[in-house]
């Protein structure tokens, strides 16, 4: 991995935007395992769209150190369905925090993106250095192209000004914290739930959308939250770092170790007539991996976690529809 530089985070104020976020509550967690004291600050007292709310707060609190982990975030539908909102606010999100970030000299910000800022046909697994190298996935090119932004103005603030700005692009995250609406949930949290409702009702199948071929990587949000704090502590270059764990899994096979770990006991069935998507999307995280960085939990023990505290928060968790 280029340019390596440590940055201790001891005695620093480090701010965590998007806190209450499944990603931002993880940094936070994960953070308690630091001697640093935790800025945080509710969307009710800074909008971070507003350009002089996110100058005047940071003005006033001064961090030393943050993690960019707020955005309008969705899935294809809310992506399809707001593509303005998705365009908008993420772009005004990430130039706000990170100009302020640069006028009061904050020594290190990590920003965060998502592995759909590669093309829509990249070569398996997915390496840092296919950014820009084709066509965007049409439904989500609004995320995409602010995303893109955002690691575009960390590299231009590192250039211009010496700005100690990076980026991480993780790839799909689970766990707690998760959104558990059917209408705006990934594929994890969408599974958990409908295996969980299928058990209750002593359903006797369990239908997966398309064919259950397409393999997708999944990587438990703790784990993810770990690789940001060690980026953040090794890592200052100029090109964002994959995070990922290498290894993927056919859809219609997680759908059997969700249906296990849930304790339903129908069969899983596919519903070739859905759409199936992309065939497979692997994140390279061959150079973050070659850090000595490891994930923690397999997916077995991430889903078990998941699972344990979705049926504790059951009445409190993002699950509307
Ligand atoms: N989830 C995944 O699978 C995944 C995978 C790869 C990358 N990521 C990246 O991780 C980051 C966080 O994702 P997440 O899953 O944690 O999303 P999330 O659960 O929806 O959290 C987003 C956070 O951003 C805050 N926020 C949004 N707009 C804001 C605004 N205008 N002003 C102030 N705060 C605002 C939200 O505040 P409220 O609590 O007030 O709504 C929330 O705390 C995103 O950049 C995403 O691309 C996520």
């Amino acid at each position: 991995m280029a340019a390596k530089q440590k940055y201790d985070l001891a005695g620093k104020r480090v701010w965590v935007a998007g806190h209450r976020g499944m990603v931002g509550s993880a940094i936070i967690r994960r953070l308690e395992c630091e001697d640093c004291e935790v800025l945080t600050v509710g969307r009710d007292r800074v909008d971070l769209r507003d350009q002089a709310g996110v100058r005047g707060w940071m003005a006033e609190q001064k961090p030393d150190a943050v993690f960019l982990a707020a955005a309008t975030v969705g899935g294809i539908l809310a992506n399809d369905s707001y593509p303005a909102d998705f365009i908008y606010d993420n772009l005004m999100i990430e130039a706000n925090v990170i100009e302020a970030a640069y006028r009061e000299e904050v020594e290190k910000l990590l920003f965060l993106g998502s592995s759909c800022i590669y093309p829509k046909l990249v070569p398996q697994p997915m390496s840092e250095d296919a950014l820009l190298t084709g066509p965007l996935e049409p439904t989500n090119q609004w995320y995409a192209v602010a995303k893109i932004a955002g690691i575009k103005l960390c590299q231009a603030y590192r250039r211009q000004h010496g700005a100690d700005f990076i980026s991480a692009m993780p790839t799909n995250l689970y766990g707690p914290g998760d959104n558990f609406d059917l209408e705006k949930s990934h594929v994890i949290p969408a599974l958990l739930r409908k295996a969980h409702e299928a058990k209750r009702t002593h359903a006797s199948t369990l239908t997966v959308w398309g064919t259950g071929s397409p393999r997708r990587e999944f990587l438990h949000v703790d784990d993810a939250a770990d690789a940001m704090v060690h980026l953040m502590k090794t890592y200052s270059g100029d090109e964002h770092t994959n995070v990922g764990t290498g290894n993927d899994i056919p859809i219609l096979e997680l759908a059997e170790l969700v249906s296990d770990v849930v304790g339903f006991q129908g069969r899983v069935v596919t519903d070739p007539s859905k759409p199936d998507g992309t065939p497979r999307k692997l994140m390279d995280a061959s150079k973050l991996l070659a850090t000595g960085w490891r994930p923690k939990y397999t997916l077995r023990e991430g889903l078990e976690q998941t699972y344990a505290w979705f049926c504790e928060n059951i009445e409190t968790a993002r699950m509307s529809a």
